[in-house]
């Protein structure tokens, strides 16, 4: 990121009070808790793990869990709670929307914007092939909300192509055979795409298509934060041509639990009686929102870290030898790195099964044992996923493991496997 991107960060932040010294003390307190060096079971060897699964594995760290102790007990279903009013102000004024809601999850904020856009039986919503709310959210826009999703091809870089979206919108209702387009949903940072970050244009020209349509654009923005990072601009910069949006606090920015949805006010009342019909009211959740307003309000402004730990992490991958891994290191923007393995019989789940594992020639050649935690994903990559459990060195020992794990699979395929 150029100097000039973090200045425009660090003034978009100061924007809303988020002072950057309390940004690097609340980090330094996160990285006091990761958990470097483990015991091996079987073993008396320590081992350290560098766990890139997911950016939701973060754990709170002490300030925040300090906050957490403190917060006091109100009812936010009676709509009492002030930690829970502050983080939906905070949330609504860092989006630039009218109004926020604290929901539980990203996937119920997800589902409860669905059910608000598409009220009707018989609407439909346009999604992409490969995004999280089309593969990993159980389907629950059909089963939950009765909404039937038209697909569109997920391009490289998370975008789609916009006369193919244009020729799957319905015409003629009330026809009695189409359903009926009402909502197109897009995702910033792409997940399985490798957290690409979708170009300001292309929202810009998505919004001008659904507007001609009378459609609605719902953003799953569960890396939206990662994503304004990374173009150096506010979140409200991306998220004007959206009119709503769920943005996780639970996975980069360390909260525990929590997702804020955002929106016009009229929309965000209709989704919080959604929100209680899907069992999303949380009653006394202080000690939740807390923990969500520190996360927007401290954490962001460390998310470039990530971004830049994990394109090391890339160009390390690349710089392998014998050079088994495969990726595109220009597509590596933001927290997340997906890669293949080019080597005939080992699947992405074996790769990750040996980079977790750790042996006693590996003690002997990095002189210390590394468990490296990845998960394969969709179309035959693995993803790894930084955060700020993970440190320079934590990466720096992980780009080693893969060096290592690189050389263990030649000589294991050379012995005839
Ligand atoms: C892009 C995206 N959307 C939604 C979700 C769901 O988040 P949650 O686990 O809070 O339901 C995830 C989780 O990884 C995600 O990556």
């Amino acid at each position: 990121m150029s100097s000039l991107s973090a200045l425009k960060i660090s003034s978009c932040f100061s924007k809303y009070k988020l002072q950057p010294s309390r940004i690097l003390h609340t980090a330094w307190f996160y990285f006091g808790t990761s958990q470097p060096v483990s015991k091996r079971p079987t073993h008396s060897v320590p081992f350290r793990t560098v766990d890139l699964r997911s950016d939701s594995v973060t754990k709170p760290g002490l300030l925040m869990r300090r906050a957490m102790a403190e917060a006091e007990y109100t009812d936010d279903v009676f709509g009492d709670d002030p930690a829970v009013k502050g983080l939906q102000k905070l949330a609504a004024d860092v989006f630039g929307m009218e109004s926020a809601l604290f929901v539980p999850s990203c996937t119920m904020s997800n589902l409860i914007a669905v059910m608000v856009h598409c009220r009707e039986r018989g609407d439909e919503m346009i999604v992409g092939d490969l995004s999280h709310m089309h593969i990993y959210e159980q389907g629950g826009s059909a089963q939950l909300a009765g909404v039937h999703s038209m697909i569109v091809t997920t391009l490289p870089d998370g975008t789609f192509d916009l006369d193919q979206v244009e020729a799957k919108i319905r015409h003629g209702y009330p026809n009695v055979y189409y359903p009926r387009s009402r909502l197109v949903c897009v995702e910033n940072s792409h997940n399985i795409q490798g957290g690409r970050v979708l170009p300001l244009p292309f929202l810009q020209e998505l919004r001008a298509l659904v507007d001609r349509y009378d459609l609605q654009v719902h953003m799953d923005g569960a890396r939206v934060m990662n994503a304004a990072a990374a173009l150096g601009v506010q979140p409200s910069t991306i998220l004007q041509h959206c009119h709503t949006v769920s943005v996780c606090l639970s996975k980069g920015l360390g909260a525990p639990v929590g997702t804020v949805l955002g929106g016009p006010a009229d929309f965000i009342q209709r989704a919080l009686r959604a929100r209680k019909a899907l069992g999303g009211g949380l009653l006394q959740v202080s000690v939740l929102a807390v923990a969500g307003k520190m996360a927007l309000s401290d954490m962001v402004g460390r998310l470039p870290e990530d971004h830049r730990n994990a394109r090391t992490f890339a160009q390390a991958l690349l710089q392998c030898n014998p050079p088994i891994y495969q990726l595109d290191l220009n597509s590596v923007e933001t927290n997340i790195v997906c890669f293949r393995i080019c080597e005939p019989g080992v699947s992405p789940a074996e790769l990750c099964r040996r980079a977790a594992q750790v042996c006693e020639a590996e003690e002997r050649t990095l002189g210390q044992g590394v468990r490296v935690l990845m998960l394969p994903v969709v179309g035959g990559s693995v993803r790894a996923v930084w955060h700020l459990d993970i440190s320079e060195e934590d990466t720096r020992l992980a780009a080693l493991k893969m060096q290592f794990v690189a050389q263990q699979l030649t000589k294991w395929k050379a012995r005839g496997h």
